[in-house]
């Protein structure tokens, strides 16, 4: 229908974790007008749930040779092979000052008792270097250490961006949005941050909230942006098992293992001895494949959990509160009975490519966070590196636009319009899901990626994008074929990505990043 209301901004940031929080907060203090635009509740998204930490070497608080050439190091190991050095070095050597200015602005991080800060291990890092808070709820304090700043930075709640508005010169000039009633308008600004996270609900099982849908990867490639990576999903080698899951699993988060617990499955045998140097603490596509080989051998056929074994971790349910509510809540004791755990969808290591100050190719289109691909994960993110990132980018995202607004680079927003698109084409949502799983998750080969791209085509109907509903299904549509293409063509097995009929790596063939773009008829 026609365009009904219209704000306007300097810079609309989309999505409220932390890379867009941070990113708000900062274009805020340089004197823009910023408006956040978020699809559910403020601070609804994958930022909150995040348990392990913030990966990050601070000064004078560090283990003996550790360093942030040797978290680059881990960094890139863990992204076997396509990290990009310049995005690895800006990350991570920007995060000692980003996590001491969140600590500056109210977020308290656990002490360790001796004046410092707690420091733990998780899979891939060679030292003690997270830091958490609230024992295993660092994303909560993050995130609300965030938003107690943000209070009076306008925000659209419940509104959900549908398009970028265009420019006759391909720049991007704001968004069109749908309020809480299903009416459109528009947000017009000079620049708009794609902060909007991943898109877990590719995938029957994830630890992502029900709202990770994928939904700014597919505007920002709609609006001419490119993804590149997207065939890495990562997958978390525990989330809480319960029979028929769906939806948001219990993260059981790897600091667990970081403190001592190891995988053992239902005859007792530990699953990651000899299959790795660093066992349970592999980089976590080593230890998700390991469980899952453990699971198709299991004695009477495919099991669908193994478990994780932390009765020997003392005072569990006061370093870990959120693991053990959730296993309590299953009706599970950490500290009498091995926790059940299974991998489940966790972390889209490719997105929007972005550079680390958040710049897309299209100008007026920035991105940060989990939706961005900047070069730091690679094949395989190193674990607790991406509240980091969100911190880093967020910052460096809000300061980019500032520059490039002073610069007179931006678009004009009264020229952007809306896109003649009035429908695109939507899979039903549980055959899309059931098919990614099945074909697309740990394990895959071509016939599986074929068999799923014909069986998502079948579901695939055009509808118009009136309803949240809609939105979420287009782009988790437009994501998931992307998604199959990428995972048919690298026909090698690297990082997250394992192709059961191409099980080595191709370093001469397959050491680069594919890059996807919308062809004219937007397909
Ligand atoms: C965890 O706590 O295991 C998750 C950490 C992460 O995904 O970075």
């Amino acid at each position: 229908g026609p365009v009904a209301w219209e704000a306007r901004a300097d810079l609309v940031v989309l999505g409220s974790g932390v890379a867009g929080l941070t990113a708000a907060l900062r274009a805020r203090a340089l004197g823009l007008r910023v408006l956040v635009v978020t699809k559910a509740a403020l601070g609804e998204g994958s930022t909150r749930w995040a348990q392990g930490g913030v990966a990050v070497v601070l000064p004078g608080e560090h283990d003996e040779g550790d360093s942030t050439a040797a978290h680059a190091a881990d960094t890139r190991t863990a992204g076997a092979g396509l990290c990009e050095d310049d995005a690895v070095r800006a990350v991570v050597d920007g995060g000692p000052a980003a996590v001491t200015r969140l600590r500056a602005s109210g977020a308290t991080f656990d002490g360790s008792g001796r004046g410092g800060l707690a420091r733990t291990r998780e899979g891939g890092h060679t030292a003690f270097r997270v830091v958490h808070a609230g024992g295993d709820a660092t994303g909560a304090e993050v995130q609300r250490a965030l938003l107690a700043r943000a209070s009076d930075i306008p925000v659209l709640e419940h509104h959900i961006a549908v398009d970028a508005l265009r420019t006759p010169a391909g720049g991007v000039a704001g968004v069109s949005v749908l309020d809480p009633g299903g009416v459109l308008g528009t947000v017009r600004a000079s620049a708009v941050l794609v902060a909007t996270g991943g898109a877990g609900q590719l995938y029957q099982a994830t630890s992502n909230p029900e709202i990770a849908t994928g939904d700014g990867m597919a505007l920002a490639l709609r609006a001419g942006a490119m993804l590149a990576d997207v065939e890495f999903v990562q997958f978390h080698p525990t989330v809480l098992y319960t029979p028929g899951a769906r939806g948001r699993c219990p993260l059981v988060t790897e600091a667990v293992r970081g403190e001592g617990a190891v995988l053992i499955d239902a005859t007792g045998a530990r699953v990651m001895e000899g299959v790795h140097p660093l066992a349970d603490l592999a980089p976590r596509d080593v230890v998700s494949a390991a469980i899952n080989r453990r699971l198709a051998a299991a004695p009477g056929g495919v099991d669908d959990h193994v478990y994780l074994d932390a009765r020997t971790l003392p005072g569990f349910a006061a370093r870990f509160p959120t693991v053990h509510a959730a296993c309590r809540a299953v009706g599970v004791d950490p500290a009498r009975e091995p926790i059940p755990v299974t991998p489940a969808a966790h972390f889209a290591c490719g997105g929007v490519v972005a550079g680390t100050d958040g710049r897309t190719a299209v100008p007026g289109l920035y991105a940060a966070g989990e939706v961005a691909r900047t070069g730091l994960h690679g094949a395989n993110r190193l674990a607790s590196n991406s509240l980091l990132e969100g911190l880093v980018v967020g910052e460096r995202a809000a300061e980019a636009v500032s520059a490039d607004l002073v610069a007179g680079l931006l678009p004009d927003p009264r020229h952007g319009c809306l896109p003649e698109r009035t429908s695109a084409p939507v899979a039903d949502r549980d055959s899309l899901q059931r098919v990614m799983s099945r074909y697309a998750a740990i394990g895959r080969d071509a016939e599986g990626l074929s068999v799923a791209g014909s069986v998502l085509d079948l579901s695939i109907v055009d509808s118009p994008l009136w309803t949240v509903q809609a939105v979420e299904d287009a782009s988790l549509t437009l994501i998931a074929q992307a998604l199959l293409a990428a995972a048919a063509r690298r026909t090698e097995s690297r990082g997250c990505h394992v192709r059961a009929d191409f099980p080595g790596r191709d370093e001469a063939g397959w050491r680069r990043s594919q890059l996807v773009r919308l062809g004219p008829s937007g397909r």
